[in-house]
């Protein structure tokens, strides 16, 4: 089984920003530690390309839907390429093979008698593509600004009965404690599967959108965005695939270990529609995927908007300051499942005191002491001084904390570990100043020891942060001429080992 996670497609009615870039490195960050040490991975992203908001964005812009959506797509992967996006699938919505698939949920469906065409009259919201009830009504009893234009209408539309599985989802959600992390986003669910009831309408009228999935049954209607987009997670995992040589083997990756969504896209669309719509394609309990849930960016305190002019472009800072430390301070400056405010000051003080100081000096000093005592050669000979057996065995238990927290998805937890030796590493170097013990011939030894220590931490520490870091890490890999020594556990480099050459990596940026 490899392990499968994806995040959330990106609607392409606009350009990337910085919660975009945040959720895509999230997932890249849990798939590089699966794919470095657990096993084989599959990440899938993508792009959300049909619906309404795609379709009026095209035809404010002049163009047609598809032109628009590509246009937007090639920003996308752009970006992508730019923050080292490590991606094994992309998911375009507008792809052929996609249509095949939801055209085929939606016939399954229909034949199971899951589906119903009814007359609905009532309100609709353009911003959401949804239908209103009075459930939505606000204390006043109007549609607040959140649903944007509210129109009224009568129309034939077809829906899939919700209602009818809410005993089982509201059993499978208070069964299964793991479907949505972190915790309190599942007890929001349960209480939103209390209040649910009716039917989700899954179509629309060409006559009033029509960029969408044709219905295979119905020509003159689309599929709804929503009931398109979820499709994605199976699509291109290979779901009804046949033998398509160009998806992969869906057994081999379902059921997802994480959909990375954020938290305004749990209630209803990840956690009432999907596993309904799975549980009556027929996916057992045991076959429905995990919802891991992040907060949101926001900039002093508000919501990024167009209108407020705050949006935070990840392209730019990218350009500035480099994919690396901007992947690093989204990652450690954020608890995964909370809300975080952006700030560009804190990126640079992150980069400067965690990169430049903390984890660059301990490389910098470490290589160049090697290099100035023993020619870059290390040798480790057998030794019994405390302070280094002790260095050992906090390496050893930071792994272990560092494996644990990205089985939780704590991504900021699992930096902290590694920074904990990083600090231990830089005090060791203080204690034991290898400059003194140089210039005494009995200090040989334990010079020798000092030194593979403090070249086996840095190695340790450049695989911990690979993840996060990819493209710096590989650096102090290959100035430790280590590249292919993987093993995240302490005597990786072996005695008699000849070091690289050594230039800086992480270089201060002026505040
Ligand atoms: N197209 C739908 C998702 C379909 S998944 C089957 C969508 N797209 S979106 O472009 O609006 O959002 C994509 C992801 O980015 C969502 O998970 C959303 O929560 C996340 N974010 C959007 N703004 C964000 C922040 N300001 N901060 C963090 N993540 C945010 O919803």
């Amino acid at each position: 089984m490899k392990y499968f996670l994806t995040t959330a497609i990106d609607y392409t009615n606009g350009d990337p920003h910085i919660g975009h870039a945040y959720e895509k490195i999230l997932g890249d960050v849990i798939g590089r530690y699966h794919r470095s040490f657990d096993g084989p991975t599959f990440f899938l992203t993508g792009v959300d390309q049909h619906g309404q908001k795609v379709q009026q964005a095209a035809q404010k812009t002049g163009v047609q839907p598809l032109e628009f959506a590509q246009r937007v797509t090639a920003k996308f992967l752009a970006l992508w390429d730019k923050l080292r996006i490590q991606k094994d699938g992309w998911a375009a919505t507008t792809d052929p093979r996609h249509k095949q698939t939801v055209q085929k949920v939606l016939q399954s469906l229909y034949d199971k008698g899951e589906l119903v065409k009814a007359k609905y009259s009532g309100f609709y919201s353009v911003r959401q593509e949804q239908f209103l009830t009075d459930k939505e009504r606000n204390e006043a009893g109007e549609f607040g600004p959140e649903w944007g234009e509210v129109t009224f209408f009568e129309e034939e539309n077809w829906y899939f009965p919700l209602a009818k599985h809410k005993e089982w989802l509201k059993n499978f959600v208070e069964t299964h404690p793991d479907f949505v992390i972190p915790e309190f986003r599942r007890n929001e669910l349960i209480n939103a599967i209390e209040r649910l009831s009716g039917n989700l309408c899954v179509s629309r009228p060409k006559e009033r959108l029509s960029w969408g999935i044709e219905f295979p049954f119905d020509p003159d209607y689309v599929t709804y965005v929503w009931f398109d987009a979820l499709l994605n997670y199976v699509t291109f995992a290979g779901y009804l695939a046949g033998e398509d040589p160009s998806l992969p083997n869906f057994n081999e990756l379902w059921p997802c270990r994480a959909h990375i969504i954020g938290k305004d896209i749990l209630v209803p669309a990840h956690g009432v529609y999907w596993p309904i719509m799975l549980h009556a394609m027929g996916f057992p309990d045991e076959q429905m995927p995990r919802l891991l849930v992040h907060g949101w960016w926001n900039v002093a305190g508000a919501k990024m908007s167009k209108s407020l002019g705050n949006v935070i472009d990840p392209d730019i800072l990218a350009d500035k300051y480099g994919a690396d430390a901007l992947r690093y301070y989204l990652m450690r400056d954020n608890v995964v499942g909370q809300d975080s405010d952006f700030s560009e000051e804190r990126l640079v003080m992150r980069y400067n005191s965690d990169l430049a100081n903390d984890l660059g000096n301990l490389v910098n000093r470490t290589i160049n002491m090697c290099r100035r005592y023993r020619n870059g050669v290390i040798a480790s000979p057998p030794w019994n001084d405390p302070d280094l057996t002790a260095i050992r065995s906090l390496a050893n238990a930071v792994i272990e904390r560092y494996r644990q927290a990205f089985e939780r998805f704590e991504v900021h937890a699992a930096i902290e570990a590694a920074w904990e030796l990083v600090a231990k590493a830089n005090t060791l170097v203080e204690q034991k100043a290898p400059w003194k013990l140089a210039k005494d011939p009995a200090k040989s030894e334990l010079l020798d020891a000092v030194l593979y220590t403090l070249a086996e931490t840095v190695r340790l520490l450049a695989l911990l942060v690979s993840p996060v870091i990819p493209a710096p890490s590989a650096k102090i890999l290959e100035q430790l001429a280590a590249e292919q020594i993987r093993i995240l556990q302490w005597g990786g480099l072996p005695s008699g080992h000849q070091l690289g050459e050594h230039s800086p990596i992480f270089p201060r940026i002026a505040a």
